[in-house]
């Protein structure tokens, strides 16, 4: 058993996001090519030497083989001790609470978050830091350029480490725990949550629907709904994290979780539904007969978050994403707190969290999560929500009929088109952007535009700023639209258009009426069809 150092030439690696390296897995299946990246990685954070790493995964085709991998190149590193989820797995948040309560040196994340797994599909690796959250971009530009110029990388050659069974070993001189990847975070749950009135509130007959999509959350919700709270065996569906999601795509909305949306529609439903994605970062959130849309799940968790015992002194402030709805910023402005709008992607949150400046944050994207990990947290927010009925003994059609008439509704949907080619979806963007200017005073039917402007934000934490983050076009009275490309697409470009309007007495209209003159005002003022020949979105949310 010795240290290789094995040859290996630059790959083609793509510039890595906060959400890291998302390639087909049989790229990362190529001949050096995830070691290539390991080492890069490694090298860009300065090396391992002596450190502590969390390494862990959604489950999906590849990730024990990338372990062993990661494991036999941080042993060859030098790396100090590695913490691993049993067979590998460890859900997106719960790394991210290991790394910062074990105080580690950070962690590599194997996923590709709510993407389709299998050998055809797509994976993926990231690295965190030592709060828990991905890593900035000045670490993964340092990582890239290694990629670049990396001309050998060093493994650890012996027996692979056992995995499956709990417990410490050494793999050369560096120490693996094998450790339980749902307790740490059971116990986070139990310190945020009350726990004993969920159980009752089961006890007395709610009755709930937990999709976890044959990803990584079945574990985690199968032991604190069904284990620890009492839920009934079942209650928990696609439970088993399978490599290929048991052909699932584990993104939970309304498109894609359609066997428990039919079931939450339908004449028998339970009392509570809710899903999450492949890593367990995102969810969605469904009561009998009502879906309840990412914005608005925002805004009734910043109205009654201090009903669970974690946040019982209140929120320090909310944040959204810019197309996020403003339905939580009459929240905060009721409650008196700061309302931060950033750009799209959870790595902005960060900052604001690490600055004690907010407690919650939430993008419409289904993604919803508080400053207890840096990554935002599926079983957090169907705890949340399930805390809030237990303390209020309301239903969700009853929290959400109580918040609209309090704060108004801000009907909200966002359509997409997808595998548009892309330099028309540039050129459709170019043109907007050179028009926004004369916008002003437009009058599309009923709607005037008041103003438009292409989003920048500047960071009030470090100063940085992050331009041409979405067209926003704003009519006069508040309605709106926001319109921006994908960042995270895999096959051309996806147009995203985000569409919005308040409304405080009609509560209990259908999105799409209630947005259809902003739909149409939209699609007048950008174009779509001119330039893509498209006159319907593939996908509603
Ligand atoms: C999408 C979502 C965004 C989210 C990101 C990662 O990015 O819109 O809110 O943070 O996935 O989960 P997009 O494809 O729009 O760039
Ligand atoms: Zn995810």
């Amino acid at each position: 058993m010795t240290i290789a150092t094995i040859a290996t030439a630059p790959i083609d690696g793509q510039k890595p996001g906060t959400s890291g390296l998302r390639k087909k897995c049989r790229v990362f299946m190529g001949e050096h090519y995830l070691e290539n990246f390991v080492q890069a990685m490694f090298d860009g954070i300065g090396g391992v030497a002596g450190k502590t790493l969390v390494v862990g995964g959604d489950g999906r085709y590849h990730n024990d083989v990338a372990t062993q991998t990661i494991l036999a190149m941080a042993a060859a590193n030098g790396a100090a001790r590695c913490i691993v989820g049993q067979n590998a797995l460890l859900s997106t948040p719960a790394a991210s609470n290991l790394i910062r309560t074990m105080k580690t040196d950070g962690g590599v994340i194997l996923s590709a978050s709510h993407n389709p797994g299998g050998i055809d599909e797509d994976f993926g690796i990231k690295f965190n830091m030592p709060n828990g959250g991905p890593a900035p971009e000045s670490v993964t530009d340092a990582i890239f350029e290694r990629t670049k110029t990396l001309e050998a990388y060093h493994i650890w050659q012996g027996d692979p480490v056992d995995l499956s069974t709990l417990g410490v070993s050494t793999l050369g001189e560096m120490q693996v725990n094998i450790i339980d990847p749902v307790e740490a975070y059971v116990d986070l749950m139990k310190s945020l949550f009350d726990f004993p009135a969920i159980a009752e509130m089961i006890k007395g007959g709610l009755r709930i629907r937990f999709d976890a999509m044959c990803a990584i959350t079945g574990p985690y919700a199968t032991r604190i709904l069904e284990d620890t709270l009492g839920a009934p065996a079942g209650t928990v569906v696609h439970g088993t994290p399978l490599p290929d999601f048991g052909g699932m795509h584990p993104d939970p909305n309304p498109t894609w979780a359609h066997e428990l949306m039919d079931e939450m529609m339908g004449a028998d439903a339970p009392g509570f539904g809710c899903a999450s994605d492949g890593d367990g970062d995102r969810n969605m959130i469904v009561g009998p007969n009502c879906y309840v849309s990412p914005s608005d799940s925002l805004a009734v968790i910043a109205a009654n978050a201090h009903l669970a015992p974690g946040y019982s002194d209140g929120l320090k402030g909310v944040a959204r994403s810019m197309p996020t709805s403003a339905a939580v910023d009459r929240v905060a402005e009721a409650l008196g707190i700061d309302c931060y709008e950033t750009p799209t992607g959870w790595k902005f949150f960060g900052n604001l969290m690490d600055d004690g400046r907010v407690s919650l944050c939430g993008e419409e994207s289904f993604g919803t999560g508080s400053d207890h990990v840096r990554e935002k947290d599926g079983v957090w927010a169907v705890l949340m929500w399930l805390n809030i009925m237990a303390a209020t003994g309301k239903s969700v059609p009853e929290l959400m009929g109580d918040h609209w008439a309090r704060f108004g509704r801000n009907y909200y949907s966002r359509h997409d088109f997808e595998a548009i080619a892309t330099d028309k979806a540039d050129a459709l963007m170019a043109e907007l952007r050179g028009k926004l200017a004369g916008l002003s005073g437009r009058v599309e039917g009923p709607l005037t535009v008041a103003h438009a402007d292409d989003y920048a934000y500047l960071d009030p934490v470090d100063g940085s700023t992050s331009a041409q983050q979405g067209v926003r076009v704003v009519f006069e009275g508040g309605a709106r639209f926001v319109v921006r490309l994908s960042g995270t697409g895999t096959s051309g470009a996806t147009l995203r258009l985000y569409l919005e309007t308040l409304e405080t007495g009609k509560l209990d209209l259908e999105p799409q009426a209630a947005l259809r003159n902003v739909i149409t005002a939209a699609h007048a003022i950008i174009g779509i069809e001119a330039h893509t020949g498209r006159t319907a979105p593939d996908v509603i949310t």
